[in-house]
């Protein structure tokens, strides 16, 4: 008798769950960064770490700014201060941190493995962000374009760095400067309005260490409109009352 109940109650429910359910998948997407830490020779915690005299007092400014029991908010500019005296934010960078502050490791290394922006292999003296996202890379922007032509001038793929270990080449999403698509970050700046020509003039100073300058590479200041001809706010403002009842 249960067992009928039982099944009767089950039949309906199934069936919904058939009609309702339709399961899709789509391919696993892969970043070129492993979460967990793996012993190398550049890389483990046998490897001494300490913050420079520079660095130290820069520390005791930071600390500063929060409460002597929230100092772990200090985690993240601790750790970009490390990796920038270190090259990348290598293990032993993650633990000095925690030792700083007084967390366990695990509480560094769960920041620095989410946030991006720490590199916890070593990378190249130029470290190229290429921006890939859509905005960047539809129409006249091409921003695929700007990668085969970093490719083909580096002889590197996206997560290699070249042998002379000058630059390493990424992939991310949207760098936020969409109006001067397509875009390149190159270590702290921008390089934008990019053409395979302007990437390969740009890449070829940076081999022979002659300067470069950030921001559009296109000529246009800033972010100003592209074409150069202004079609809005182009006219004196607006008076107050305008186009309001005289009455009023
Ligand atoms: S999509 Fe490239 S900067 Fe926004």
């Amino acid at each position: 008798m249960l067992r009928s109940i039982i099944r009767q109650a089950a039949k309906p429910l199934a069936r919904n769950n058939l009609a309702r359910r339709t399961l899709y998948s789509s391919p696993a997407s892969f970043s070129d960064a492993i979460f967990v830490h793996r012993d190398t020779a550049e890389n483990n915690a046998s490897i001494p770490f300490e913050f420079n005299e520079d660095n130290k007092k820069r520390i005791s400014e930071i600390l500063k700014k929060y409460p002597e029991q929230y100092k772990k908010a200090a985690i993240m500019p601790l750790l970009d201060l490390g990796q920038r005296q270190n090259g990348f934010t290598s293990i032993s960078v993650m633990n000095e941190v925690a030792r700083l502050l007084e967390v366990p490791p695990m509480r560094v290394y769960e920041v620095a493995t989410f946030y991006t922006m720490y590199n916890r292999q070593p990378v190249g003296k130029y470290f190229l962000q290429l921006c890939t996202t859509t905005p960047c890379q539809l129409g006249g922007c091409g921003s695929t374009k700007i990668l085969e032509t970093i490719k083909s001038n580096l002889g590197i793929e996206v997560g290699e760095t070249s042998k002379d270990g000058k630059f390493t080449l990424v992939e991310v999403e949207c760098a936020g400067a969409c109006v001067n698509a397509p875009v390149m970050a190159i270590n702290d700046d921008y390089y934008e309005d990019l053409t395979p020509e302007t990437t390969t003039k740009l890449l070829d100073n940076l081999k022979s260490g002659k300067p470069v300058k950030a921001g559009p590479q296109s000529g246009r200041h800033t972010c100003e409109y592209a074409p150069g001809v202004y079609t809005t706010l182009n006219s004196e403002p607006y008076g107050p009352g305008f186009r309001v009842r005289e009455d009023l």
